[in-house]
């Protein structure tokens, strides 16, 4: 590691949390009867102490500031602090960085307490060595005081590197002697982070993960959804992907058959009712060529560059379609299969399980039915014996979920599962 100590700012650079300060700053001024300032002047409220914004853009007087950050905080803590998400790459930094021994703490002018419950929300609490903020009485902090005390005894400012949105992060850095680091997609103004002297400045915050890591990022993680037909996959999925994306993870999200233009069309084939009559091996053989495009063009790339890849469904369908759904043996099945995934495994399965009947019900709430949707009873209570075949040869994988149950259930499950699983990106 080029730096021995890791000093981050936390809105606007580990985290964005402008929606939430900004409703509770209009709170705050529609509750004690003043003009509720535009989205330029509520963002000038985010990163530095409240009780100067105030005063500065309202005209307040410490008492009148004071009871502002009073009301302010009837919102802000049990709503407003919730109203944020941590910026792509973010926990996968903060790990990789403990990971390789350095020392990993925040740097904020946000009360200690909120930082703590934040943390501790976005699940990055066991990824820093300490968390400087400041007291909730206190007025005002000197940015520079809470870079020295997030930092161990004895440290030497030249082996720090710090990261902050605005120009106080900065200039304190500078002031101490360390390498400064400009979070630019956070809440500065044009200019600002370079003009207050920031040694390197990052557009977006992928970039500056990259630079921090010195461009050996983690490999991301591969999530699969399988079941059958009319399982409820596609709303999971969506929910899946904001739930991650709003923790700081880049997603990608993709299918089969399908994920890239060569795979796209092959699905084409496979599941329009023009292919009715397409014999088994055929069908097999084009599973496995869609797979194999896809892997390599887009799966396997993904994962290299970091992102948490979300499939909808994986050779897994493979096993339960056309092993035991047509009947073609799972040794052939994986034999075809070998060129397509070459060493690429799921790290996690959900298997989403819901009874024949209100799997039909959904389907046919659904658009029209492809080739495969119009095939008989028997064939589906196969898959579904291939499914249970998949789970039990790997059940550290492949977790069943009951999806019979509501969206909201089914999702505590799926986030759970994920959560654990992505624990070591
Ligand atoms: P799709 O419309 O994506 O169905 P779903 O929304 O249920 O996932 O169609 C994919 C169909 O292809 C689905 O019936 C399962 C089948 N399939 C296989 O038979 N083998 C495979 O390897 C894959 C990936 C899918």
């Amino acid at each position: 590691m080029k730096y021995r100590y890791y000093l981050f700012d936390f809105d606007g650079t580990i985290a964005d949390t402008g929606e939430g300060i900004r409703r509770s700053v209009a709170y705050s001024a529609e509750k004690l009867g003043y003009a509720v300032p535009d989205v330029e002047v509520l963002n000038r409220f985010i990163g530095p102490p409240l009780h100067d914004s105030y005063r500065k853009y309202f005209g307040m007087t410490d008492d009148q500031a004071e009871h502002a950050i009073q009301v302010y905080r009837e919102r802000y803590i049990d709503i407003g602090l919730y109203e944020s998400n941590l910026y792509p790459g973010i926990p996968a930094l903060l790990k990789a960085l403990r990971e390789r021994g350095a020392y990993v703490a925040l740097a904020s002018a946000k009360p200690q307490m909120m930082l703590e419950r934040l943390t501790k929300y976005f699940g990055i609490d066991g990824d820093l060595d300490a968390i400087s903020g400041t007291d909730l009485s206190r007025h005002s902090a000197d940015k520079q005081d809470l870079l020295m005390a997030a930092l161990p005894g004895g440290a030497n400012p030249g082996e720090v590197c710090m990261v902050g949105d605005r120009c106080f992060d900065i200039e304190a850095a500078k002031a101490l002697g360390m390498h400064a680091v400009g979070a630019d997609y956070g809440y500065s103004e044009p200019g600002e982070l370079k003009a207050s002297g920031a040694d390197e400045v990052y557009a977006a915050s992928p970039d500056m993960v990259r630079a921090l890591l010195e461009g050996d990022v983690p490999r991301g993680r591969f999530i699969t959804l399988e079941g059958s037909d009319g399982c409820g996959k596609s709303t999971q999925i969506a929910r899946l992907k904001d739930w991650l994306t709003r923790r700081g993870y880049e997603v990608a999200l993709t299918r089969e058959p399908g994920g890239c233009p060569i795979s796209e069309r092959i699905r084409e084939v496979i599941l329009s009712l023009d292919s009715k009559g397409m014999s088994a091996e055929c069908e097999m053989l084009l599973y496995a060529a869609s797979r194999a495009e896809h892997v390599r063009e887009v799966i396997k790339p993904a994962l290299k560059s970091g992102k948490i890849v979300i499939c909808d469904r994986f050779l897994d369908s493979s096993i339960a379609y056309q092993a035991y759904g047509r009947e073609l043996g799972e040794d052939l099945v994986r034999q075809i299969n070998a060129p397509a995934v070459g060493d690429l495994r799921p790290d996690v399965t959900l298997l989403l399980q819901v009874d024949r009947a209100s799997a039909r019900a959904r389907m046919a709430r659904g658009a029209l039915p492809d080739r495969m949707e119009i095939e008989r009873e028997d064939f589906f209570e196969r898959v579904a014996r291939g499914f249970e075949a998949v789970r039990a040869a790997d059940p550290e994988r492949v977790h069943v979920i009951d999806a019979g149950r509501s969206i909201e259930e089914v999702f505590r499950d799926v986030s759970e599962i994920v959560g654990k699983a992505i624990q070591g990106v």
